[in-house]
């Protein structure tokens, strides 16, 4: 699986032959070099699905516009497919617990303890991460979520991870050391990092995160903005 990273929540996942965005929100977090990765703005992005953990601003900001340009199909919970298609996007509703087999391998949509509303303050159901599982492998895309039991479940309910992208930012979300935790209770020692470094709430020390990460013997990939890393 080929991952780039397009800043804050944001990451293109390219697997069996189809490119699955997440949570894109790519003009807004201001992350991006778009004069060095011109072929990530959302005016030339290329997307088979677009997945949605929830509603916020910081996950959606680009969804309509990629969504329209491109055709590519959106999943998320009910909610938020219901509002963006009143928009003209197409979407598969999910719900929590809930799994579909899709071209690209199955998606299950997850718990996550966060808030969600939509950009207009419509209703956007309770957040979610999605596992993505096919024959290349499986990953976890947690959003934005506090460290829950609820992630116990993983390990009992999908097959084993592969890699998996937690928020580590802190104050929103959990912080580096509750995600820790969280990649004992998911049994995946290979994380990587989001939702930090784009607002001064959520600046962390990356030297020290990978050094916390390291001393219980996993790892913490930070890709750099725009960057690409095969998995
Ligand atoms: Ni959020
Ligand atoms: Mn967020």
């Amino acid at each position: 699986m080929k991952i780039t990273y397009g800043g804050h929540a944001t990451f293109l996942i390219e697997t069996k032959g189809k490119k699955l965005l997440f949570d894109p929100f790519i003009s807004g977090a201001g992350m991006l070099d778009l004069e060095q990765f011109p072929q990530l703005s959302p005016e030339a992005i290329s997307a088979d699905y677009i997945l949605v953990s929830h509603g916020h601003m910081d996950h959606v900001g680009d969804v309509e516009a990629i969504g329209k340009r491109t055709g590519a199909r959106l999943i998320s919970n009910f909610e938020i497919v219901s509002w963006f298609e009143n928009k003209g996007l197409s979407g598969h509703p999910m719900n929590h617990g809930g799994q579909w087999s899709f071209d690209f391998g199955q998606a299950k949509y997850v718990n996550a303890v966060h808030s969600s509303v939509l950009p207009d303050g419509t209703y956007g159901g309770n957040p979610g991460g999605f596992v993505v599982s096919n024959d290349e492998g499986t990953f976890y895309f947690a959003g934005d979520t506090a460290l829950t039991m609820d992630m116990q479940l993983l390990p009992l309910t999908c097959p084993p991870l592969d890699f998996a992208i937690l928020p580590i930012g802190d104050n929103f979300t959990m912080g580096y050391q509750d995600a820790i935790i969280a990649s004992d209770w998911i049994k995946c020692d290979r994380i990587i990092g989001c939702h930090y470094d784009t607002f001064g709430y959520i600046k962390i020390d990356h030297a020290a995160a990978q050094k916390a990460f390291a001393d219980k013997g996993k790892e913490l990939i930070l890709i750099p903005v725009g960057e690409t890393i095969e998995l």
